[in-house]
C-alpha cells in the first residue's frame, strides 16, 4: 500500500512513519515542508529504507500535492501549525496551513482513487468541557486560532465526504508526549529545562486539566482506524490519563529529582481551556487500546530526552526557539 503522509518530520508524524515502515509492508512519501518544527533528524534512521521518501513541499501547494496524490492509496494528513501559544501571537499561518493547506489536499484527492483520507486532529475542538466526556458528534467549539483552524478543516474534511463522498475519517486525540516533541510544548519543555536546571513557566495555578496519550498508542490507533474505521466516521484517540498540569508537572520533576520550586506561575494563557476528556468507546470497538501503561511511557519518555541532549540541545539554542521563548515569557513572569 501507498501512503502519502503529510508533516512526518513532527513530532506524531515522524513516529506514525517509522511504525508504518517498520511494522507493515507499506511504502510513505512524506510531504514535509521542514517548517521549524519539522526536523529531518527525527527520521534519520529510516530515511534510506527504500519504501521511504520525504518530499519537501508546501501542503498549500496544489502542484505539489497532485503529482504526490497520483500515487497513493492512503492519506494521512498530520501537517498544520500545532503550537497554541504560537497561534495566538499570529493566527494568519495557521489558518493557511490548517485551513488552505487542508482543502489543497481533499481537492487532489477527490480527483483520485484513494482509500482513505486520515485527517489527524485534536480534542481541542471541543473546547473546554467542564464535566463529563465528549463524543464525536458533540458540537465543536473552539478557543484558540490553532483550535478553531482544526475545526474547520475538520468541518471541510466532513463536507467533502458528504459532497463528493471522498473516503474520509477524522481523529481527534488528546495531548501526546514522548521522543521528539519540539521542545516548545510543555512536557519535553519541563523536562529539558529541568535537565539545564532553569524553571519551568507554569500557567495560572496549573490547575487545567488534560487527558494524555503515549504518541506510540496514538500512531497504533491511526494503524487500527486505516485497516478497521468506517468511512465518514470521526474517532476520539486517547482516555489513558487524566491529570492536572500541576499535578503532572510535579510528578515529572519528582521521578527526575529536581525541586517543584522549578514551576514558576506566569500569568495564564489567554482563553486558556480549563479540561479537555474524550470518550473513545468507538475506537475500543474496533480493538485499539493503549499499550504502554503512563508511568512507564513517562519514565521511558523523560530517559529519551536524559539521554538525547544532542537532539534538543541544538534546537533549544537556536534562533527560532530563543525568539519565541523570550517574546512569550519575558513579559509574563
Ligand atoms: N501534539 C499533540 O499532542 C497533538 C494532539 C492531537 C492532535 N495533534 C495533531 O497531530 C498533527 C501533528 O502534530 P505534531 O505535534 O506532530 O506537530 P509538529 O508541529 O511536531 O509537526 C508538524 C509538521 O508539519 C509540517 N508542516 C507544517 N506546515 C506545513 C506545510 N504547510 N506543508 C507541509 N508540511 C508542513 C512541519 O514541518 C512539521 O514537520 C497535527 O495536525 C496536530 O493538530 C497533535
Amino acid at each position: 500500500m501507498n501512503l502519502l503522509v503529510t508533516g512526518g518530520l513532527g513530532f506524531i508524524g515522524s513516529h506514525f512513519v517509522r511504525h508504518a515502515l517498520t511494522t507493515k509492508n507499506w511504502s510513505v512519501v512524506n510531504l514535509d515542508k521542514q517548517t521549524y518544527s519539522g526536523n529531518p533528524d527525527n527520521l534519520r534512521d529510516i530515511e534510506t529504507n527504500p519504501r521511504y521518501r520525504w518530499v519537501k513541499g508546501d501542503i498549500v501547494e496544489k502542484d505539489v500535492v497532485r503529482p504526490l496524490m497520483d500515487a497513493a492509496d492512503v492519506v494521512v494528513h498530520f501537517a498544520a501549525e500545532t503550537h497554541v501559544d504560537r497561534s495566538i501571537l499570529d493566527p494568519q499561518v495557521f489558518l493557511k496551513t490548517n485551513v488552505l493547506g487542508t482543502h489543497t489536499l481533499l481537492e487532489a484527492a477527490k480527483e483520485r482513487k484513494i482509500t482513505r483520507f486520515i485527517h489527524v486532529s485534536t480534542d481541542e475542538v471541543y473546547g473546554s468541557v467542564s464535566t463529563g466526556e465528549s463524543l464525536e458528534t458533540d458540537a465543536l467549539l473552539p478557543n484558540s486560532a490553532y483550535a478553531a483552524s482544526k475545526a474547520a478543516s475538520d468541518i471541510l474534511v466532513r463536507s467533502y465526504h458528504q459532497t463528493f463522498h471522498l473516503p474520509t475519517v477524522i481523529t481527534r486525540c488528546s495531548n501526546n508526549f514522548g521522543p521528539y516533541q519540539y521542545p516548545e510544548k510543555a512536557l519535553p519543555l519541563l523536562i529539558t529545562n529541568a535537565l539545564e536546571g532553569k524553571p519551568f513557566p507554569l500557567y495560572g495555578r496549573g490547575d487545567n486539566i488534560r487527558d494524555w496519550l503515549y504518541v506510540e498508542d496514538h500512531v497504533k490507533a491511526l494503524v487500527t482506524i486505516i485497516e478497521k474505521g468506517s468511512v465518514g466516521e470521526t474517532y476520539n484517540i486517547g482516555g489513558t490519563c487524566s491529570i492536572s498540569n500541576r499535578e503532572l508537572f510535579t510528578l515529572i520533576l519528582n521521578t527526575m529529582g529536581k525541586s517543584p520550586d522549578l514551576l514558576q506561575i506566569v500569568t495564564d494563557r489567554p482563553g486558556h481551556d480549563f479540561r479537555y476528556a474524550l470518550n473513545c468507546d468507538k475506537l475500543l470497538c474496533l480493538g485499539w487500546k493503549p499499550t504502554t501503561s503512563f508511568p512507564d511511557a513517562l519514565q521511558s519518555t523523560i530517559a529519551w530526552y536524559s539521554e538525547r541532549t544532542d537532539w534538543w540541545r541544538p534546537i533549544k539554542h537556536g534562533k527560532d526557539f530563543q525568539q519565541y521563548y523570550q517574546h512569550q515569557y519575558t513579559q509574563r513572569s
